[in-house]
Protein backbone atom coordinates (compact mmCIF):
# COMPACT_ATOMS: atom_id res chain seq x y z
CA UNK A 1 0.00 0.00 0.00
CA UNK A 2 2.22 2.36 0.92
CA UNK A 3 5.20 2.03 -1.91
CA UNK A 4 1.68 2.29 -4.75
CA UNK A 5 0.33 5.06 -2.28
CA UNK A 6 4.38 7.09 -2.67
CA UNK A 7 4.30 6.53 -6.47
CA UNK A 8 0.59 8.01 -6.96
CA UNK A 9 1.91 10.64 -4.45
CA UNK A 10 4.72 11.93 -6.36
CA UNK A 11 2.51 12.14 -9.41
CA UNK A 12 -0.07 14.18 -7.52
CA UNK A 13 2.70 16.54 -6.72
CA UNK A 14 4.26 17.13 -9.97
CA UNK A 15 0.60 17.22 -11.40
CA UNK A 16 -0.53 20.14 -9.30
CA UNK A 17 2.75 21.92 -9.76
CA UNK A 18 2.34 21.86 -13.24
CA UNK A 19 -1.30 22.68 -13.05
CA UNK A 20 -0.03 25.64 -11.35
CA UNK A 21 2.03 26.90 -14.50
CA UNK A 22 -1.91 28.22 -15.78
CA UNK A 23 -0.78 31.78 -13.56
CA UNK A 24 1.87 31.43 -16.19
CA UNK A 25 -0.69 32.57 -19.15
CA UNK A 26 -2.05 30.12 -21.89
CA UNK A 27 1.58 30.51 -23.88
CA UNK A 28 3.48 28.80 -21.47
CA UNK A 29 0.67 26.37 -20.31
CA UNK A 30 0.16 24.93 -24.26
CA UNK A 31 3.92 24.70 -24.00
CA UNK A 32 4.27 22.83 -20.57
CA UNK A 33 1.83 20.29 -21.95
CA UNK A 34 3.61 19.84 -25.03
CA UNK A 35 6.61 19.73 -23.83
CA UNK A 36 5.22 16.72 -21.91
CA UNK A 37 4.85 15.19 -25.32
CA UNK A 38 8.12 15.48 -26.04
CA UNK A 39 9.50 14.13 -22.96
CA UNK A 40 12.52 11.45 -23.58
CA UNK A 41 13.06 12.64 -26.91
CA UNK A 42 15.56 12.06 -28.50
CA UNK A 43 16.05 9.25 -26.70
CA UNK A 44 12.54 7.55 -26.94
CA UNK A 45 10.00 8.38 -29.95
CA UNK A 46 7.46 11.14 -28.90
CA UNK A 47 4.80 10.66 -26.52
CA UNK A 48 6.54 7.32 -25.63
CA UNK A 49 7.37 8.83 -22.06
CA UNK A 50 4.09 9.40 -21.49
CA UNK A 51 2.68 6.14 -22.28
CA UNK A 52 5.14 4.69 -19.97
CA UNK A 53 4.35 7.15 -16.97
CA UNK A 54 0.36 5.95 -17.97
CA UNK A 55 1.18 2.48 -18.09
CA UNK A 56 3.23 2.37 -14.46
CA UNK A 57 0.53 4.49 -12.68
CA UNK A 58 -2.21 2.41 -14.13
CA UNK A 59 -0.05 -0.57 -12.28
CA UNK A 60 0.03 1.16 -9.27
CA UNK A 61 -3.38 2.31 -9.10
CA UNK A 62 -3.97 -1.91 -9.42
CA UNK A 63 -1.36 -2.85 -7.18
CA UNK A 64 -2.66 -0.18 -4.72
CA UNK A 65 -6.51 -1.54 -4.89
CA UNK A 66 -4.94 -5.15 -5.04
CA UNK A 67 -2.57 -4.59 -1.74
CA UNK A 68 -6.38 -2.70 -0.07
CA UNK A 69 -8.22 -6.22 -0.81
CA UNK A 70 -5.73 -8.13 0.47
CA UNK A 71 -5.67 -6.41 4.03
CA UNK A 72 -8.95 -6.39 4.20
CA UNK A 73 -9.58 -9.50 3.40
CA UNK A 74 -6.29 -10.59 6.01
CA UNK A 75 -8.11 -8.49 8.73
CA UNK A 76 -11.64 -10.13 8.07
CA UNK A 77 -10.13 -13.67 8.24
CA UNK A 78 -8.42 -12.57 11.46
CA UNK A 79 -11.53 -11.84 13.11
CA UNK A 80 -14.51 -14.28 11.27
CA UNK A 81 -17.05 -13.88 14.35
CA UNK A 82 -17.57 -10.42 14.87
CA UNK A 83 -16.83 -9.11 18.50
CA UNK A 84 -20.00 -9.56 21.02
CA UNK A 85 -19.40 -5.84 22.50
CA UNK A 86 -16.96 -3.82 20.17
CA UNK A 87 -15.21 -1.75 22.05
CA UNK A 88 -15.30 2.01 20.68
CA UNK A 89 -11.94 3.15 19.48
CA UNK A 90 -11.48 6.35 18.62
CA UNK A 91 -11.05 6.40 14.08
CA UNK A 92 -11.05 9.49 12.41
CA UNK A 93 -13.06 10.81 9.58
CA UNK A 94 -10.40 10.13 7.01
CA UNK A 95 -9.74 6.49 8.36
CA UNK A 96 -13.31 5.44 8.14
CA UNK A 97 -13.62 6.46 4.47
CA UNK A 98 -10.59 5.13 2.84
CA UNK A 99 -12.74 2.38 0.81
CA UNK A 100 -15.26 4.64 -0.50
CA UNK A 101 -12.73 7.34 -1.11
CA UNK A 102 -10.86 5.85 -3.20
CA UNK A 103 -14.20 4.51 -5.13
CA UNK A 104 -15.01 8.19 -5.56
CA UNK A 105 -11.51 9.24 -6.53
CA UNK A 106 -11.35 6.47 -9.26
CA UNK A 107 -14.53 7.61 -10.25
CA UNK A 108 -13.58 11.25 -10.59
CA UNK A 109 -10.13 10.19 -12.23
CA UNK A 110 -11.84 8.37 -15.43
CA UNK A 111 -14.07 11.60 -15.61
CA UNK A 112 -11.20 14.11 -15.59
CA UNK A 113 -9.42 12.00 -18.65
CA UNK A 114 -11.98 11.99 -20.71
CA UNK A 115 -12.78 15.90 -19.68
CA UNK A 116 -9.43 16.98 -19.80
CA UNK A 117 -7.20 14.23 -21.95
CA UNK A 118 -9.47 12.94 -24.47
CA UNK A 119 -11.50 16.06 -24.44
CA UNK A 120 -15.14 14.23 -24.91
CA UNK A 121 -16.35 15.32 -22.06
CA UNK A 122 -15.01 19.18 -22.05
CA UNK A 123 -16.95 22.02 -23.98
CA UNK A 124 -13.83 22.92 -26.12
CA UNK A 125 -12.26 19.93 -26.18
CA UNK A 126 -8.87 20.51 -28.22
CA UNK A 127 -5.89 18.66 -27.42
CA UNK A 128 -3.75 21.50 -29.13
CA UNK A 129 -5.10 24.14 -26.66
CA UNK A 130 -5.17 22.58 -22.80
CA UNK A 131 -5.39 26.08 -21.71
CA UNK A 132 -8.58 26.59 -23.49
CA UNK A 133 -9.93 23.40 -22.67
CA UNK A 134 -9.01 24.25 -18.75
CA UNK A 135 -10.84 27.90 -19.41
CA UNK A 136 -14.22 26.19 -21.03
CA UNK A 137 -14.38 23.43 -18.17
CA UNK A 138 -14.64 25.84 -15.16
CA UNK A 139 -16.17 28.86 -16.89
CA UNK A 140 -18.42 30.39 -14.24
CA UNK A 141 -21.95 29.37 -16.04
CA UNK A 142 -20.46 25.31 -15.11
CA UNK A 143 -20.31 25.82 -11.39
CA UNK A 144 -21.37 22.78 -10.79
CA UNK A 145 -18.08 21.04 -12.81
CA UNK A 146 -16.37 23.51 -10.20
CA UNK A 147 -18.12 22.11 -7.24
CA UNK A 148 -17.53 18.26 -8.72
CA UNK A 149 -14.29 18.62 -8.83
CA UNK A 150 -14.03 20.42 -5.20
CA UNK A 151 -15.97 17.23 -3.12
CA UNK A 152 -13.34 15.08 -5.20
CA UNK A 153 -10.61 17.04 -4.55
CA UNK A 154 -11.52 17.04 -0.93
CA UNK A 155 -12.37 13.66 -1.00
CA UNK A 156 -8.65 13.17 -2.49
CA UNK A 157 -7.42 15.56 0.50
CA UNK A 158 -9.05 12.67 3.03
CA UNK A 159 -7.52 10.13 1.74
CA UNK A 160 -4.15 11.21 1.36
CA UNK A 161 -4.48 12.69 4.69
CA UNK A 162 -4.91 9.48 5.87
CA UNK A 163 -3.17 7.56 3.79
CA UNK A 164 -0.04 9.62 4.68
CA UNK A 165 -0.50 9.28 8.02
CA UNK A 166 -0.59 4.89 7.42
CA UNK A 167 2.64 5.32 4.99
CA UNK A 168 4.88 6.54 8.15
CA UNK A 169 3.82 4.02 9.83
CA UNK A 170 4.21 1.23 7.72
CA UNK A 171 7.53 2.70 6.97
CA UNK A 172 8.78 2.41 10.81
CA UNK A 173 7.42 5.22 12.68
CA UNK A 174 6.47 4.33 16.36
CA UNK A 175 7.02 6.51 19.22
CA UNK A 176 4.40 9.09 20.40
CA UNK A 177 5.58 11.63 19.66
CA UNK A 178 6.53 10.64 16.17
CA UNK A 179 2.79 9.87 15.56
CA UNK A 180 2.19 13.18 16.60
CA UNK A 181 4.61 14.83 13.87
CA UNK A 182 3.36 11.98 11.75
CA UNK A 183 -0.05 13.29 11.83
CA UNK A 184 0.04 16.97 11.60
CA UNK A 185 2.80 16.36 8.53
CA UNK A 186 -0.31 14.20 6.71
CA UNK A 187 -2.46 17.28 7.56
CA UNK A 188 -0.40 19.71 6.54
CA UNK A 189 0.59 17.81 3.02
CA UNK A 190 -3.12 17.17 2.38
CA UNK A 191 -4.39 20.89 2.87
CA UNK A 192 -1.23 22.15 0.98
CA UNK A 193 -2.18 19.50 -2.11
CA UNK A 194 -5.88 20.26 -1.86
CA UNK A 195 -5.31 24.55 -2.33
CA UNK A 196 -2.89 23.49 -4.91
CA UNK A 197 -5.21 21.71 -7.25
CA UNK A 198 -8.56 23.78 -6.11
CA UNK A 199 -6.80 26.95 -7.01
CA UNK A 200 -7.08 26.21 -10.80
CA UNK A 201 -10.48 25.78 -11.71
CA UNK A 202 -11.90 29.13 -8.34
CA UNK A 203 -9.35 31.35 -10.56
CA UNK A 204 -11.31 30.29 -13.68
CA UNK A 205 -14.44 30.30 -11.81
CA UNK A 206 -13.65 34.43 -10.53
CA UNK A 207 -12.11 35.33 -13.90
CA UNK A 208 -8.57 35.61 -12.42
CA UNK A 209 -7.59 32.85 -15.20
CA UNK A 210 -9.31 33.77 -18.54
C1 LIG B 1 -8.54 21.09 -10.51
C2 LIG B 1 -7.60 20.22 -10.55
C3 LIG B 1 -7.00 19.64 -11.80
C4 LIG B 1 -6.74 20.24 -13.00
C5 LIG B 1 -6.98 21.69 -13.40
C6 LIG B 1 -6.15 19.23 -13.85
C7 LIG B 1 -5.75 19.44 -15.16
C8 LIG B 1 -5.38 18.46 -16.04
C9 LIG B 1 -5.10 18.65 -17.45
C10 LIG B 1 -5.17 19.99 -18.18
C11 LIG B 1 -4.79 17.44 -17.97
C12 LIG B 1 -4.43 17.14 -19.43
C13 LIG B 1 -2.97 17.37 -19.65
C14 LIG B 1 -2.59 17.16 -21.09
O1 LIG B 1 -3.15 16.24 -21.73
O2 LIG B 1 -1.74 17.88 -21.56
C15 LIG B 1 -4.84 16.47 -16.90
C16 LIG B 1 -4.57 15.13 -17.02
C17 LIG B 1 -4.62 14.23 -15.98
N1 LIG B 1 -4.93 14.48 -14.66
FE1 LIG B 1 -5.47 16.25 -13.92
N2 LIG B 1 -6.07 18.05 -13.16
C18 LIG B 1 -6.58 18.26 -11.90
C19 LIG B 1 -6.70 17.34 -10.89
C20 LIG B 1 -6.32 16.02 -10.98
C21 LIG B 1 -6.39 15.08 -9.91
C22 LIG B 1 -6.90 15.42 -8.51
C23 LIG B 1 -5.92 13.89 -10.39
C24 LIG B 1 -5.78 12.56 -9.71
C25 LIG B 1 -6.45 12.19 -8.65
C26 LIG B 1 -5.58 14.08 -11.78
C27 LIG B 1 -5.10 13.11 -12.63
C28 LIG B 1 -4.86 13.29 -13.97
C29 LIG B 1 -4.47 12.23 -14.87
C30 LIG B 1 -4.26 10.75 -14.49
C31 LIG B 1 -4.31 12.80 -16.13
C32 LIG B 1 -3.94 12.10 -17.44
C33 LIG B 1 -2.47 12.26 -17.68
C34 LIG B 1 -2.08 11.61 -18.99
O3 LIG B 1 -2.43 12.12 -20.04
O4 LIG B 1 -1.46 10.56 -18.92
N3 LIG B 1 -5.82 15.40 -12.09
N4 LIG B 1 -5.21 17.12 -15.73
Amino acid sequence: MAVTGILLVLFLIVHMLGNLKIFTGETSFDHYAHWLRDLGTPLLPTTWYLWIQRAVLTVAVLAHIGAATVLAVRARAARPVAYAHRRKIHVNYAARTMRWGGVIILLFVIYHILDLTTGHLNPQGDAANPYGNVVADFAPERWYVTLFYTLAIVTLGFHLRHGAFSAFRSLGQQTPKGERRARAAALVFAVVLCAGYLVVPFAVLTGLVA
